[in-house]
């Protein structure tokens, strides 16, 4: 059964039976923070598992944990302090916020990615009423940064931080500990399942837009002049759902799309593929997937080509995961801010003869003058041509202008010959937002059917994240039957990894439609038969199908 009211029994029966629950509720709540509730909790915690272990395949990737709090420096660097915005405007008449771009959609094909003056302009024209009052007066746009602020320390000594807005940046500030960790051998991965806050300005739409969220970000390591040949082999004839920024809507493989240059990087497209394989084991209906492609105007401040992971539901097309190229935008900016260096050696086939004829530093003036910045120093005179004349301004590596002397330079004449070269690396990220594939899941996984004249819930959750593998009944709580079924309920509890309920409130028929609402995939029923043989009824949530089996099967 499908239509009119399904959203909001959906919605009724997360809240009712703990799945999801507005956070804070007994002091009024706040928008955009939710609860996983006693249901939810364990299935956001199974979905991360599931994550990681999927990336871990691969192979060569390890899991971090950065914190959340992070300094203003590091988000300054990553362009997030600048750039971090979307376009606000308030209603004068009731003043609810919204975001620009969200109030024209329908009157632009992607409002996201317009400009300042643009979005402007369409707001102007079109004058959309307001979701909260249905007025139309708006106020003119301002960018809004979506970082929440804080402070690192007490007193004078605080320092200004950031809650931060992605759990990327921690990874490329560790970039020097994982090169050691991986023997200094390209390509490798850092991967991190952790929360993510933005002060969105307009948090609506339940689990779509939220103001603290569950992240799973992979930053993937790799060497821009690498072979990358054999990269798509095991998915490469496998079609999908792809709306390129260059073609219309088609349904083509991976190989396919990049070998027509659609998705600019192979490890782009096998990480779409990755995706693909990690959505429809967690439950996801393959047939309500696509990969969107960013415009060039869209695409966040450090990408160079981004494909968005789409999925249909309740809510229409929701992006869920976004798999970036990043470039080396990030590693050089922090590289730029802090003067270390973040890179990665290759070794070339044949060693190279360079021939230098131009200036080096002087070191016994350089470093009294200039101090720390004189590797920086050291960098920019090298880059000199022969003919310069001194004294010169020069601009370091960190936008920093400074005057360099006769006294601090000398020649350098030398042939050298170089095995390989120090290099940038570039970055390829899948960046998915958990919570908006759980409420996905769940969103396909829900199914109302009538019996006996009312609705009937089956969620027909993929055993892997369901939040209860077991519920265990006993026919009636006496003869002994409430002891053996709570008895078989511990022992299926103390199995790693296995998680049982025990119900012996109400009918049977309740209790089983009970376990049904949230999933469980099968309901062991300790009966009369249990205290002469020992065996259960095991009933499958899907088919209906009852058998008796020795529970013994289920513990060994
Ligand atoms: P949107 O355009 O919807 O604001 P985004 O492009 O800013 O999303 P990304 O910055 O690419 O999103 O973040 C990576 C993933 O994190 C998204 O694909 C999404 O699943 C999730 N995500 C982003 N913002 C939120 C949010 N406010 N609430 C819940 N999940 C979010
Ligand atoms: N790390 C990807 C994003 O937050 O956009």
């Amino acid at each position: 059964m499908t239509g009119d009211g399904r959203l909001e029994r959906l919605n009724g029966m997360l809240r009712r039976r703990g799945f999801l629950l507005p956070a804070f509720e007994i002091h009024g709540g706040a928008k955009g923070l939710y609860d996983f509730g006693p249901v939810g909790g364990r299935m956001r915690s199974r979905v991360n598992q599931r994550w990681l272990d999927h990336w871990l395949q691969l192979g060569n990737v390890v899991e971090l944990s950065c914190p959340t709090v992070t300094p203003y420096g590091v988000l300054e660097a990553s362009g997030h302090v600048g750039e971090f915005s979307d376009f606000m405007t308030e209603c004068t008449t009731c003043g609810e916020a919204s975001r620009a771009d969200t109030l024209l959609e329908g009157h632009h094909a992607n409002p996201d990615a317009l400009k300042r003056d643009e979005l402007q302009a369409l707001l102007t024209a079109v004058n959309p009423t307001c979701p909260s009052c249905n007025d139309r007066a708006w106020t003119t746009i301002t960018a809004q940064n979506l970082m929440f602020n804080t402070t690192i320390g007490a007193g004078d000594s605080g320092r200004a931080g950031f809650l931060r807005p992605e759990t990327a940046q921690g990874m490329f500030t560790s970039f020097n500990a994982l090169h050691r960790h991986f023997r200094e051998r390209l390509p490798f991965g850092a991967m991190q399942v952790g929360k993510g806050y933005r002060n969105e300005i307009a948090p609506r739409q339940g689990m779509i837009r939220l103001r603290e969220f569950n992240m799973a970000e992979l930053e993937y390591f790799i060497d821009p002049e690498a072979e990358l040949t054999d990269d798509l082999t095991p998915w490469d004839g496998r079609p999908m759902h792809l709306l390129s920024d260059m073609e219309e809507p088609a349904v083509m493989t991976l190989f396919e799309a990049c070998k027509k240059e659609l998705i600019r990087h192979p490890t782009v497209a096998r990480f779409m593929g990755i995706t693909h394989d990690f959505l429809v084991d967690v439950g996801i209906d393959p047939a309500r997937i696509r990969f969107r492609q960013h415009e060039q105007d869209e695409m966040a401040h450090y990408a160079m080509d981004c494909w968005d992971a789409e999925i249909q539901g309740s809510y229409g097309w929701v992006e869920c995961v976004g798999i970036a190229h990043r470039g080396c935008y990030d590693l050089e900016s922090h590289e730029k801010a802090t003067g270390k260096t973040l890179r990665a050696r290759r070794e070339f086939d044949e060693p190279r003869t360079t021939v230098i004829d131009g200036w080096t530093i002087n070191g016994s003036t350089v470093g009294p003058t200039f101090k720390g910045l004189a590797g920086q120093v050291k960098t920019a005179v090298e880059a000199l041509p022969k003919d310069t004349s001194f004294p010169c301004k020069i601009t370091l590596g960190n936008d920093e202008v400074v005057e360099i002397g006769q006294e601090h330079v000398k020649p350098n004449q030398q042939t050298i010959k170089e095995t390989g070269e120090w290099y940038i690396p570039h970055v390829i990220e899948p960046a998915f937002g958990i919570d908006r594939i759980i409420w996905h899941v769940i969103d396909h996984a829900y199914h109302e059917t009538e019996k006996n004249g009312e609705h009937y819930t089956l969620m027909r959750l993929a055993s892997c994240i369901a939040p209860v593998d077991y519920a265990v009944f006993p026919l009636f709580e006496k003869d002994g039957m409430g002891d053996l079924a709570w008895n078989l309920h511990q022992q299926l509890c103390g199995k790693p990894g296995i998680v049982s309920m025990y119900d012996a409130s109400g009918s049977i028929g309740r209790r089983y439609a009970r376990a049904d609402e949230i999933g469980t995939p099968q309901c062991l029923t300790v009966d009369h038969q249990t205290l002469e043989d020992g065996t259960v009824t095991v009933r499958n949530r899907d088919t209906g199908e009852q058998v008796r089996i020795h529970p013994d099967t289920l513990l060994a």
